[in-house]
């Protein structure tokens, strides 16, 4: 960053209200800015930070039709259940809204107001996908497809997530209604356009001279976005969900939700300060988007076109954009419910939002996919944060109480192991500052950690328990210094583990300390009264991981049931057509290979009519000799024919499982061969 800057606007990615928030949305996204934030504001800066519930778009109405109720009733629950969820896990936005708001109603179309005034637009009629049987027109997750670019048969109208190409609906092939499953066909309507051709070299010229300093991921998915040329963008869409288009002779259109949305950050800010332009408009403000991989063009072309095209408002600096968190290797997914949800995990692991924290910070997916594991969680709080975090602290603490009766001790004369160590604050401090500055997480968060490490290691080499008797100036001057490590660390912890610093506070007596005591060694006074020691964290025992993957297990299952495809009925027959069937309960009586095939067994069967010849193509399931002696449901009067020169007369019924398995149909108890069936 070689510009200096007065302020930051923080914004990051409104979840769509069509779900509750899961681990992959927190370490890509909340808990990285929460990160950031909390450290800004440590350090004195001033920050804005915004964010709110996405409550249009075609994934609301879906979830309301599946879920048999109005879209508003839909973003009202899971409004409420997102932003509580964050609260309890201490994501501390200054505003979390909503798009559903009339602020934002009133200033996205506004904002549409004035790009049509300036006549950015391109009005075009064009054809979209319409569901005849519906009577609709089909846009963005409204339509199914083959992806043009990938071949990936379950893209979606807008974007396929498998090579994270954004497409228009018309560009798939093969495509089909969601709402029907028919294939649409094509009819004309208007829709305003964003000429994102012609903003195409002031877009370059922006994000490819300009910030070669984004992330790679970032930076090369905007190359390939602007080598491919940028086309002109529908922003209105025929639907009755959304902000209608603010215009005469527009009923029946809304803004496209990637239109309003981001426009919701400015809304936002509005609704909470009325010095919102401030932090909009002044060049000295720097604004950072927080999103993950999929939200990139919307948020470095789009959502930037659409400002440079308003004019008077400043471009994003920066958007740091993570890669996915997968849950145990698979990808995390809210229709298929293959996630951790956050509000689920509060309740079941009350008081340990830290260790959540801790754990998606650990594994932050910033350079590519990373995976989420309960075996992981584990031995990360095992063996991180209770035994080196935790254990160092309440060592620092207990000591101090028993020997000094819970107060800061005298600084005596220090070994140059000693000054040692405390020099380590210091530069500790700073590769903090440094990676969260870059936005690296993971490495700022483990140089948290090696001050716990530094704590613990000083203590385990001074052995302060030893000297006591001894030396109790020697103690003084250890557990001096142990207190000052203990106070930094509250100081650099607390944007990563808020409700930990916290309690390292209450512990010391340190209210709030400012970002500037971190890396000194004074930042506890001799004498200073401390509080009761706490128990900073306590193991997970493996029951409890196991109850986690048990439940996992079970989702796993269930959607296996469900992804089994079940065959559509067949067209009806008369009751005559089945009467004329004549099925028998036989008995095997032979069983025996076809020489020559895989698959052939040629049966001798007792059907109370007769004894017969059977071949049924059944010897991958069922050995010869399994079937001996067996009871089956034979259709008698199927017209006899020969197979590899075999006159087989009539059929063996079986019944063939979702997986492919086949089952023998039989009496439930044994009957006479030559019972009727019907
Ligand atoms: N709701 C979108 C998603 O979950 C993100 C919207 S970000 C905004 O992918 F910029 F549009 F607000
Ligand atoms: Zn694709």
């Amino acid at each position: 960053m070689a510009k200096e800057f007065k302020r930051y606007m923080i914004t990051t990615a409104l979840p769509y209200a069509n779900g509750p928030v899961h681990i992959g949305h927190l370490a890509g996204v909340y808990i990285p800015a929460d990160i950031y934030v909390r450290y800004l504001r440590k350090r004195g800066r001033e920050v804005m930070w915004v964010c709110g519930s996405d409550e249009h778009g075609v994934p609301i109405t879906i979830k309301a039709m599946q879920e048999g109720t109005t879209p508003q009733a839909v973003v009202d629950k899971y409004h409420a259940i997102i932003k509580n969820a964050f609260a309890r896990l201490g994501i501390s936005f200054d505003i979390y809204s909503r798009t559903s708001s009339p602020m934002h109603h009133k200033t996205s179309a506004d904002f549409f107001k004035h790009l049509h005034d300036k006549g950015v637009f391109i009005e075009r009629t064009s054809q979209q996908l319409y569901d005849e049987q519906v009577g609709q027109f089909l846009a963005d997750r409204y339509v199914t497809g083959t992806c043009p670019h990938c071949g990936n048969e379950a893209a979606y109208g807008d974007q396929c997530e498998r090579c994270g190409t954004s497409l228009n609906a018309t560009d798939l092939v093969n495509p089909r209604s969601s709402l029907s499953g028919s294939a649409p066909t094509l009819r004309d309507t208007k829709h305003w356009f964003l000429p994102l051709d012609r903003m195409q070299p002031e877009l370059e010229r922006w994000i490819l001279t300009e910030h070669k300093e984004w992330k790679t991921n970032v930076y090369g998915q905007c190359k390939s976005w602007l080598d491919q040329g940028l086309q002109p963008r529908a922003v209105s869409r025929d639907l009755s969900w959304g902000v209608p288009v603010p215009l005469p002779n527009a009923e029946g259109k809304v803004l496209y939700v990637w239109f309003d949305a981001p426009i919701g950050y400015i809304s936002a800010t509005k609704e909470l300060s009325p010095e919102w332009e401030k932090f909009w408009k002044d060049p000295d403000t720097r604004l950072i988007h927080f999103i993950g991989k999929d939200n990139i063009v919307f948020h470095c072309i789009i959502f930037p076109a659409m400002l440079m095209a308003h004019g008077g408002y400043i471009l994003p600096d920066n958007v740091p954009a993570n890669e996915f968190l997968n849950l145990e290797g698979d990808k995390i997914s809210t229709s298929r419910n293959w996630a951790v949800w956050l509000h689920e995990y509060l309740d079941e692991m009350p008081g340990k939002e830290d260790v959540l924290r801790y754990v998606l910070a650990a594994n932050m997916p910033e350079t590519k996919d990373n995976d989420f594991t309960w075996k992981d969680f584990q031995t990360r709080n095992n063996s991180e944060l209770v035994a080196i975090l935790g254990n160092f602290v309440n060592r620092a603490m207990v000591l101090t109480h028993k020997h000094f009766d819970g107060e800061v001790p005298a600084i005596g004369p220090l070994t140059h192991y000693d000054q040692q160590t405390l020099a380590e604050l210091p530069r500790i401090t700073t590769a903090i500052e440094d990676n969260l500055e870059s936005f690296r997480f993971r490495e700022a968060l483990k140089e948290v950690m090696n001050m716990a490490r530094l704590g613990n290691k000083y203590l385990a080499d001074t052995e302060p328990w030893k000297l006591h008797s001894t030396d109790p100036q020697r103690v003084a001057t250890i557990l001096h210094i142990a207190l000052q490590i203990t106070a930094n660390i509250a100081v650099v912890a607390e944007p990563f583990l808020p409700f930990t610093a916290a309690r390292i506070g209450q512990m010391l007596q340190l209210d709030a300390p400012q970002w500037d005591s971190a890396g000194r060694a004074d930042v506890l006074p001799q004498g200073h009264k401390l509080g009761q020691a706490q128990l900073l964290f306590e193991k997970i025992d493996d029951t409890t991981i196991q109850a986690q993957l048990d439940k996992l297990q079970a989702i796993k299952a269930h959607n296996q049931r469900m992804a089994a495809k079940v065959e559509p009925e067949k067209p009806a027959v008369s009751f005559d057509d089945f009467a004329r069937m004549d099925i028998r309960v036989g008995t095997v009586l032979e069983a025996e290979r076809v020489p020559k095939t895989q698959k052939l067994l040629k049966l001798q069967v007792d059907t109370g009519i007769d004894v017969r010849t059977l071949v049924s193509g059944i010897a991958e399931h069922f050995a010869p000799n399994e079937l001996v002696g067996k009871q089956v449901l034979v259709l008698a009067n199927l017209e006899p024919r020969k197979i590899k020169g075999i006159e087989s007369h009539g059929m063996v019924l079986m019944a063939e499982d979702l997986d492919g398995a086949l089952r023998l149909l039989q009496p439930s108890s044994p009957m006479t061969s030559g019972s009727t069936v019907g």
